[in-house]
C-alpha cells in the first residue's frame, strides 16, 4: 500500500517554547501598538506568520558548519565554500556577498541605472522598488493580467507580460532600459512562480533589444519546483537541474539567502559581466565590507553556503508546497477568499473580500490581520492600502510561512482561528490612520478603530 501522508521530513532537536496571552490582553496590547502588528513585541505573538525571512530553522548540518567559519577578513576559506555553492546552482561568473538582499538591490541599481531610467519586472518587491526609485529611475510592474484576480487559477501567475514588456522597450527605447528584472517566485503578487517558458520568452526579448536579465532569486527553490511540478518537460528532473537552466538564462541575479539560503541573514550579488562586477565590488567595500565576507561572518557564508542545497532537496520542497496548500485548501474549501492558487512561502487572504463592508480607505487588510491576532495570537502582515496607498489593486493578509518551523498541528490551529474570524466578519469593523511616516508607512503606522462601542466589544463574538 501507498502511504499518502506527507510529514514534516525533520525531526526535532531544539526546541522554542512560545507563549500563550488571553484574548483581554492581546486586545490590550494591539490597542496600545495602535493596531500595527509590526509594533508588538514578538514574545506577545504565539504563532508569527509575519514574513518567512529570516525566520528559518537551521538544520544540524548549517550548525555544524558554522563552527567551521573562518572568521578572517580576507580570502577566508568560509568564502571558497560560499562562492562554490552558489556558483555549482546559480552558475554566475561573479558572487558578492552581501548582507540581506536589498544590499545587492542598492548596488547593482547604483551601478547599473540612472535618473530617467525604467526598470521593467514582473512585480517590484517593496525594497526593490524602493532601491530603484532611490537612484531616480523608474520601477514598472508588467504582470501578466490573470495576476491581479486573486481569485483567478493559473498554474504561473506570476508570469511576466511579455507583449507589454515589448511595447515598453519601443517605447521608451532600449537605451533607457540598463536591466529587466524577473522576481521568483512572485512574492508582491500572490508568491506565485514563474515558468521556465516565460523566463526564455523574456530573456529572448532582452537578448534582441541588448538589455541584461536579472533574477530576483529569494524563492528560486521554490519556483523550481513547481516548474517541476507544473510545467511539461519538467517532471522527471531535479529542482537543482530546474534552478540550473533558470539562471543560464539570465545575466545575474540578486539574492536574500534569509529565504530559500535557508539562513537567518545573508544575500548575494551575481553578474557574469566583468567591467560590472569591479564596481559592484569597489561600491561593496565603501558600505558593506571586503568581496570575501560582504557584510557577513565566515560562520553567516558557511550557513548559507549548506542552506541553498537543502533548499533543493526535492523531500523538503513536497513538504514546503504541500504544506503551505495545506493552510491555503482547509480555509478556501470554507470560503475563505485567498489568492489561488496557493503560493509557495505564504497564503494570501483577500481581505476586500472577506469584509465587503469595509472599504479600502478603512484598511480592510488591517483590521482583519488586528482581528487574527486578537482572535488566537497570530501575526500576518497587511500587504494592500496601508504598504502601498492609492496605488493598491488589491487589499491582501499575507500569512508567510517560516521554513521548517511549524507543524501541522500549528497550522491546523491558524486554520481554525480563522475560520472562526471568518464566522463572524460581519461585525469586524474599519480603521482610520492617525499616524503615518513619510515613507515605507506601513512599518511605523498608528490607526484609530471606527467601531462604535469601545475596542473589547467590537470583537466579541456575536
Ligand atoms: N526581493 C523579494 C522578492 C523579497 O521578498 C525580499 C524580502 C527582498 C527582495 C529583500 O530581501 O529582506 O533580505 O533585504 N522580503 C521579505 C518579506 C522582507 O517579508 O517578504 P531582504
Amino acid at each position: 500500500m501507498l502511504i499518502k501522508t506527507i510529514i514534516e521530513p525533520f525531526r526535532i532537536k531544539s526546541v522554542e517554547p512560545i507563549r500563550r496571552t488571553t484574548r483581554e490582553e492581546r486586545q490590550r496590547l494591539l490597542e496600545a501598538a495602535g493596531y500595527n502588528l509590526f509594533l508588538v513585541s514578538a514574545e506577545s505573538i504565539l504563532i508569527d506568520l509575519l514574513t518567512d525571512s529570516g525566520t528559518n530553522a537551521m538544520s544540524t548540518e548549517q550548525w555544524a558548519a558554522m563552527m567551521r567559519g573562518d572568521e578572517s577578513y580576507a580570502g577566508s576559506p568560509s568564502f571558497a565554500r560560499f562562492r562554490d555553492s552558489v556558483q555549482a546552482i546559480f552558475g554566475f561568473r561573479h558572487v558578492i556577498p552581501t548582507h540581506q538582499g536589498r544590499a545587492a538591490e542598492r548596488i547593482l541599481f547604483t551601478v547599473m541605472c540612472k535618473k530617467g531610467d525604467v526598470v521593467p519586472n514582473n512585480t517590484h518587491f517593496d525594497t526593490t522598488r524602493a532601491n530603484c526609485e532611490f537612484v531616480g529611475a523608474e520601477a514598472v510592474d508588467l504582470p501578466i493580467p490573470e495576476a491581479l484576480e486573486p481569485a483567478r487559477m493559473h498554474p504561473f501567475k506570476g508570469n511576466m507580460d511579455t507583449a507589454r514588456l515589448e511595447q515598453l522597450i519601443e517605447r521608451v527605447g532600449p537605451k533607457r532600459v540598463p536591466l529587466v528584472m524577473l522576481t521568483v517566485t512572485n512574492n508582491s503578487g500572490g508568491g506565485q512562480p514563474v515558468s521556465m517558458a516565460n523566463i526564455r520568452a523574456v530573456k529572448e526579448i532582452c537578448s534582441r533589444y541588448g538589455i541584461p536579465l536579472y533574477i530576483d532569486a529569494c524563492r528560486f527553490a521554490e519556483n523550481a519546483y513547481f516548474i517541476k511540478l507544473r510545467e511539461s518537460g519538467y517532471a522527471d528532473k531535479t529542482p537543482r537541474e530546474i534552478a540550473r537552466e533558470m539562471f543560464r538564462h539570465a545575466d545575474g541575479c540578486t539574492m536574500s539567502a534569509k529565504k530559500d539560503g535557508l539562513a537567518n541573514i545573508g544575500g548575494f550579488l551575481c553578474t557574469n559581466d566583468d567591467a560590472i562586477a569591479q564596481q559592484q565590488k569597489d561600491l561593496l567595500i565603501l558600505t558593506e565590507g571586503f568581496p570575501t565576507y560582504g557584510g557577513l561572518a565566515g560562520r553567516d557564508l558557511e550557513a548559507i553556503a549548506v542552506g541553498l542545497n537543502e533548499a533543493l532537496e526535492e523531500d523538503y520542497l513536497n513538504y514546503r508546497i504541500v504544506s503551505t496548500a495545506y493552510l491555503g485548501n482547509h480555509i478556501s474549501s470554507e470560503g475563505v477568499p485567498i489568492v489561488q492558487p496557493p503560493g509557495g512561502h505564504a497564503i494570501y487572504i483577500d481581505a476586500r473580500a472577506f469584509l465587503p463592508h469595509v472599504p479600502p480607505a478603512q484598511f480592510p487588510g488591517v483590521a482583519l490581520a488586528g482581528e487574527l491576532y486578537v482572535e488566537g495570537g497570530i501575526r500576518t502582515v497587511e500587504i494592500g492600502t496601508l504598504m502601498f496607498g492609492e496605488h493598491a489593486t488589491m487589499d491582501l493578509v499575507r500569512l508567510a510561512i517560516p521554513r521548517r518551523v511549524y507543524t501541522q498541528s500549528h497550522v491546523d490551529y491558524v486554520v481554525e482561528v480563522i475560520l472562526e474570524v471568518w464566522r463572524r466578519r460581519e461585525h469586524i469593523r474599519g480603521f482610520e490612520l492617525t499616524h503615518q511616516a513619510p515613507f515605507l508607512r506601513h512599518f511605523t503606522a498608528r490607526f484609530r478603530s471606527l467601531a462604535s462601542g469601545p475596542a473589547s466589544a467590537r470583537t466579541c463574538v456575536p
